[in-house]
């Protein structure tokens, strides 16, 4: 019987002490004279399994059944990172496995996907892109980090980095919304939050931006399916996040699943070779996606493993992930001459290199510590971490007076309240991509509501219906509950929307609408005539045409996370003022999908005059979404000035200075975000995006209070890729824009001559 205190709390300290609990500091030099060392030492085999990262146990995915073990592949070496291993007691035995028992006890690499929290969740990466609050998704980031790497995890797949204009696509919730400029910051924010170098690194958690690239322009917002996108699209809407990401200095890269030009990003060298290592001169680790080597056969693109081996390598990948195409083939490869020693030491050395800066040979246990892993996770200034980022994340969509007064913000002295519908009490307010193993540790909606409303106030609560539809047939009575409950209360707050598995991963639907008898539910509370407020629980862009129409107050909540219930509530009763501006406009139906801002004008544009006919329009709908990028409401109202310039000419190396005066005319304080959007009106042969963001300014005013803000425009602001796809400056007339939304905002023009 193996001794089980070996893997005890006790064991991890005194394995620990037995190194030192501080990263040694090399020159590059000395890293690499270390890495020469090693390689010198390792077999071609060993070599390898630097390349192969393995999931425990079978690939629960449902490809290709990997038959190997995982711990005699730890053992004899076979792989040297592992996926979604976290917490002391596994990462403790793993890593004493590598180390005591494998030929040469190279540490293991523990990679995991930290999305949006570890322990502490915050709000789905589409919903904290709304907060455009840098500082805060760095601040939770930071937190991420240091709960994971205080588990044991090293090196973190995220931030996922995808422009998506889709929201039939269920992983445009982890991404960053339909604006590339927006995605650039979003991506900066999160590096900087998870590569930090603050108490010795002692949190520094490797980054992987994915997925490379314009995995979110997938037809049809069906996952995994084919890309057609042009070169123009690549680097003007989906490329500028990564080329960020680089330049923050992101330690890996993740190819998509998907293709480019109908090559699989996995095999991609126009992406991998050319764009990534030789314009944007990355030397970090490509990891690939799951499995994605092997689906290279399935792509039609590799005839088998070998070959899809072969292709990865010679696309610079690094490291395979789960499937072992690798493993299986590279030694032959390299004894047929079709792949070189040369190639594979290049990867191995990246690897080794990680390993060497995160100070695993130094101490490899130096980053488990099971009574850190317990004091850090979930603790108060964590979950206040996540309350901020929630409360700045949520988009208050609508709030129109009802019988001449405003719903939001809600009175705490109310004297009853009906909470109707399925998201009330859900606790499964995380979002796909958060592993939340304290499920109690999730405030619900009707938690956070009774945390802040006087026990005087009666609740009446009624589920109404389910929000997955699984209660169609017997919705009609339950609705009927909700309907009596709601009938007892003064104002009635209705929390729809969708649950935790409706996005993310393999999860694209045909229609968006808020599912099941929801619809229902809310058709019959609105005929009761009562004051009713909309909260709205989802990962996605979802259809809210109806209830935009019939409910006069909308809160976009998305997945809020570990605080949820005690953030929305404080939202809804104004402790927060909203701040929130979509990150990805909201379409009045699916057919009007894609749709967005930053979109071409069209040799027969459409300007909403009903005598239009043979003009770009529909003929049931608008062209503008429902919700458009940007959108936004507070409590208070932000009036505007008319922009001011400093100059009308902007000349080469020059800058132009505009402003505007913005003003507080409500009796809250507020916070705006004041968004900069450029237009080039004319462009030699080339049509131009009506609007393009190029900055954004936060700022706060007390009630009455107006402060003038001021862009500098510049000539990086009016580059752009000519018709011939040159990356650079063409004289002309611009128009700039400075507003509330991207629809909303003052407009003036300038010329660069
Ligand atoms: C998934 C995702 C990727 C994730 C990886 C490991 O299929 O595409 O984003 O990091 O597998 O879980």
């Amino acid at each position: 019987m193996r001794d089980m205190n070996q893997f005890s709390r006790k064991k991890v300290y005194e394995e620990k002490q037995k190194y030192p609990n501080v990263i040694k500091t090399r020159s590059n030099e000395e890293i690499e004279e270390m890495i020469d060392d090693l390689l010198q030492k390792m077999t071609l085999r060993e070599k390898i399994g630097q390349m192969y990262q393995m999931v425990r146990g079978a690939n629960p995915f449902g490809s290709k059944l990997v038959e190997r073990s995982f711990e005699e592949s730890v053992k004899n070496g076979d792989t040297g990172i592992t996926l979604g291993i976290k917490g002391w007691e596994n990462t403790f035995k793993y890593q004493k496995m590598a180390v005591e028992e494998s030929r040469l006890g190279i540490p293991l690499l523990f990679n995991a996907d930290i999305i949006h929290g570890c322990d502490t969740i915050y709000p789905v990466p589409l919903g904290f892109a709304c907060s455009f609050d840098m500082e805060a998704v760095e601040k939770a980031a930071r937190m991420a980090a240091i709960e994971a790497t205080a588990a044991g995890v090293h090196w973190n797949n995220s931030p996922m980095i995808d422009v998506s204009r889709d929201p039939r696509w269920g992983r445009c919730t982890e991404g960053v919304g339909e604006d590339p400029y927006l995605g650039q910051e979003l991506a900066k924010a999160q590096i900087k939050g998870y590569q930090s170098n603050e108490n010795g690194k002692r949190h520094y958690m490797m980054a992987c931006a994915k997925h490379f690239v314009a995995y979110g322009a997938s037809d049809g917002g069906r996952d995994y399916n084919t890309v057609s996108i042009s070169e123009r699209d690549l680097r003007e809407t989906y490329l500028p996040p990564f080329k960020a990401a680089v330049d923050e200095g992101v330690d890996s890269i993740m190819p998509a699943f998907t293709t480019y030009s109908n090559t699989p990003a996995t095999a991609n060298q126009y992406l991998l070779k050319n764009i990534l290592r030789d314009e944007y001169d990355f030397d970090g680790i490509v990891l690939t996606d799951y499995t994605a080597v092997t689906e290279l056969i399935a792509h039609g693109a590799a005839k088998d493993e070998e070959e899809a081996a072969r292709l990865s390598i010679d696309s610079t990948v690094d490291v395979e992930m789960v499937s072992d195409c690798f493993l299986n083939s590279i030694e032959s490869l390299v004894v047929k001459g079709q792949l070189s020693v040369d190639q594979i030491e290049t990867s191995v050395r990246r690897v080794l290199r990680a390993k060497i800066k995160l100070g695993l040979f130094d101490n490899p246990y130096f980053y488990i510590d099971p009574d850190l892993e317990d004091k850090l996770k979930l603790n108060p200034q964590h979950r206040e971490i996540a309350h901020e980022l929630a409360q700045k994340s949520m988009v208050l969509l609508k709030n129109d007076p009802y019988k001449g007064k405003k719903i939001l913000p809600l009175d705490k002295n109310i004297k009853s309240i009906a909470l109707i519908g399925p998201l009330v009490e859900e606790k499964k307010i995380e979002g796909a991509w958060a592993f939340v193993k304290d499920r109690d540790s999730i405030v619900t909606l009707e938690e956070g509501i009774k945390n802040k409303l006087s026990k005087e106030c009666k609740i009446y609560k009624s589920k109404g219906c389910s929000a997955d539809g699984s209660d169609l047939e017997t919705a009609e009575e339950s609705i009927r509950d909700a309907v009596n409950e709601a009938k007892k209360a003064d104002i009635i707050l209705l929390a729809l929307g969708e649950v935790k598995e409706m996005s993310g991963e393999a999860k694209s639907y045909s229609r968006i609408g808020l599912p099941g008898a929801q619809r229902r539910l809310a058709e019959e509370i609105m005929k009761l005539g009562k004051p009713t407020a909309l909260v709205v629980f989802n990962g996605r862009p979802v259809i809210l045409d109806w209830y935009d129409q019939n409910i006069p107050a909308i809160l976009e909540a998305w997945f809020p996370g570990t605080e949820g219930g005690n953030a929305v509530a404080s939202v809804l009763f104004g402790e927060y003022n909203p701040s929130g501006k979509l990150s990805m406009s909201f379409p009045y139906c699916e057919g009007q999908i894609p749709v967005f801002y930053r979109r071409l004008k069209t040799g027969r544009p459409h300007e909403d005059k009903p005598e239009d006919r043979f003009r770009s329009k529909y003929e049931d709908v608008s062209n503008h979404p429902l919700y458009c990028f940007g959108h936004g409401l507070s409590y208070t109202e932000f009036q505007y000035s008319e922009i001011v310039l400093s100059h009308q000419e902007l000349i080469k190396d020059g800058s132009i200075t505009a402003s505007i005066e913005v003003t507080n005319r409500g009796d809250v304080k507020g916070t705006e975000t004041v968004q900069l959007y450029i237009r080039d009106l004319h462009s030699y042969g080339l049509s131009r995006p009506v609007k393009e963001l190029k900055s954004y300014q936060q700022i706060t005013l007390n009630p009455k209070e107006k402060a003038k803000v001021e862009f500098v425009i510049n000539e990086e602001m009016v580059k752009f890729y000519d018709r011939n796809m040159k990356y650079t400056t063409e004289k002309g007339v611009f128009e700039l824009y400075i507003g509330t939304s991207s629809d909303n905002n003052q407009k003036a023009r300038f010329e660069y001559v």
